[in-house]
This record gives structure tokens, sequence and C-alpha cells, in this order.
């Protein structure tokens, strides 16, 4: 879901709250202009003014590295104002409510506010509640949209392709917005999802999503082309979902061996941040000739660049009585 269209724009969106409900020319839209942001990043003079006058603000009520930084970076390199709200020194420590929170910031005129929160929907209601655009850094269980961007890009760079790509997605399915916005992205750009997990970590109806799921990571494996791992994702679990670390690496943690069993020129990746040892071997982790994690980091920050492009330059005017 991405809010009200508006009339013009490639990307005719007012938010970007989730993969779901965009169209394969609207994600390739960002993607191609991600692309363009690319080499940019590699110059030494990182800085554009396209965003000059803009105000963003990162609004992170969970730890982030990749995320909040990267949006940081964007902001700056596309010359806008970014402001990080340190929301543990905030009023919400006060008691101030999200929609509080969200009223008072949008009442100093941001253009982009990106958030990112524990609850499913969280996003979505503070998109409601202001009038600049929000951009969904990862909301609970439900999605983290530019996530499944920048793995998409970092994937059409390496393979020159999405379409017709076997994708696994490894590990806590469970509890991974990650996975959720790749389902729709890979699904939408022609790929083929397969969702390999012990079944405590597999939601039941995850199937509908559009994806052939297995309990056995030497059968799932079988050609990928890419491999992705999740992490397992200990502060959302509530119980135990298996009975060892020790024995989740041995049946579920990716190996020379496991990855064997896809394509010799299969692609891992990882969102980050890993746990080394419990969901993938480092040695894998950083071999540079079969990991692409380091750049998907690097794909981060070109494709947060095109989002809060793609969602500034057309904006409305703003209107603080609406
Ligand atoms: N992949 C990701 O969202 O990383 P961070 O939690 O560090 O932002």
């Amino acid at each position: 879901m991405t809010g009200k269209a508006k009339d013009t724009n490639s990307f005719p969106h007012s938010h970007l709250l989730g993969i779901e409900g965009l169209s394969a020319s609207e994600i390739t839209y960002l993607l191609d202009r991600a692309e363009t942001y690319v080499e940019q990043n590699r110059q030494a003079d990182k800085r554009k003014t396209l965003l000059r006058g803009r105000t963003i603000i990162n609004l992170f009520f969970e730890a982030s590295t990749r995320t909040i930084t990267s949006f940081e970076l964007a902001g700056k390199r596309l010359g806008g104002d970014v402001i990080n709200m340190a929301v543990s020194a905030s009023s919400m420590q006060k008691g101030e409510t999200i929609v509080d929170t969200a009223m008072t910031l949008n009442a100093m005129h941001p253009d982009v506010i990106a958030v990112r929160h524990s609850d499913s929907g969280a996003v979505k209601l503070l998109s409601e509640k202001v009038n600049c655009a929000v951009i969904n850094g990862g909301d609970g269980k439900h999605e983290h949209p530019t996530q499944a961007l920048l793995d998409a890009l970092t994937i059409r760079r390496r393979k020159g392709k999405l379409a017709g790509l076997q994708v696994a997605i490894c590990g806590d399915i469970a509890h991974s917005r990650v996975a959720r916005s790749n389902i729709h992205l890979l699904n939408t750009m022609g790929a083929t999802v397969r969702l390999i997990a012990p079944k405590t970590l597999i939601p039941t109806d995850i199937a509908k999503m559009g994806a052939e799921v297995f309990n056995d990571m030497n059968q799932g494996l079988q050609n990928c082309d890419i491999v992705m791992m999740l992490r397992l994702q200990t502060e959302r679990m509530h119980k135990n979902f298996f009975p060892s670390i020790r024995e989740y690496f041995h049946f579920f943690g990716l190996t020379y061996e496991k990855l064997a069993n896809a394509k010799p020129d299969a692609l891992v990746m990882h969102p980050g941040p890993m746990n080394r040892g419990v969901e993938i071997d480092s040695e894998v982790a950083d071999d540079i000739g079969r990991s692409a994690i380091r750049e998907q980091v690097e794909m981060g920050v070109a494709v947060r660049m095109a989002c809060l492009e793609a969602l500034t330059l057309n904006a409305p005017e703003q209107d603080l009585n609406a």
C-alpha cells in the first residue's frame, strides 16, 4: 500500500509504505533512478543540489545501522537537510504518543519522514496524520520496502535481470518484513520465490503470497540463482522455535556444502545484521566471489536517494490545515 496516488510522475504515490501494490513499471522506475546514483556515490564529490531546501527526518523507534545511515547519507548527498530524531531522548519518554510525535514533527514542515517501528501498521498510521511523504524503514513483521528495492538492484546489477531467476529466501521467514517485501517484489518482477525454513518459522498461509515452501535446505537450494539468508530475529520470539542454535546452524545455516546445491554462480545475500555461525558461515559471508552482502549495503544509499527523489520532486504543496 502506498497512499493516495497523484496524477503525474512515474512513481505516482505520496508515500512508500510497502512493495505490495507497486507495479513492475514503478519498481523498475525506482531501480533505474537508483542506478544513476551508484556511480555518483563512487565519486569524490558525491553532493548534488536536487533536494536543496528540503527537510528529511529519520524517526526510528527500533535499532538500525544500515537503514538509518543510508537515509541520512542519501538525503545529504542530494543536498537536503537531514535530522535523525533520537527517540530515546524525545518526549515519547514522557508519554507522548507516536501520533502526537508525528503531528509535532509535521508542524515543522518536513518534506519526508522515514520511519521504523516495531508494530506492523504503525508507519501507515503515522502517514495518515502528516501531510509530507512517509517512507517505511521497516514496520514489525510487515514490510521493509527499501530493503527489497536495494536487494533487487543488487541482483539486477549482478545477474542483468530479475525475471526468470530462482530466488531462495532462507531462515526466519515468520518474523521477517524483509521476506515479505522481497516476495512481493520478486513475484511482481517475474522471479520465482522459494522459502526455506523449519516448519516453526514458516507462517502457515505464506504460500498464498506466491512462494514454494521447503523445510529441507538441500532440496530448496537446488539450482537456485540467488540464496538470500535471513537473520534469526530473537527479539521478536516469545517462545522456542528450534531446539538450539547449534542444531539450527546444522540444518539451516548456509555453508559451502549446502550452497553446492545451488547454481555454481549463485549469489549469496543477507540484509544484515548477520549472526555469523547461526544462519550463515563466516567464510561464505566474506567470500567476495560468492557474497554480495557488502554490495547490498552500497546499493542501499542509491535506492534511498531514488526514493527521496521520487517522493519529493513531485510532491504537492504542503497545506498544514488540510
Ligand atoms: N537491513 C537492515 O534493515 O539493517 P539495519 O537494521 O541495520 O537498518
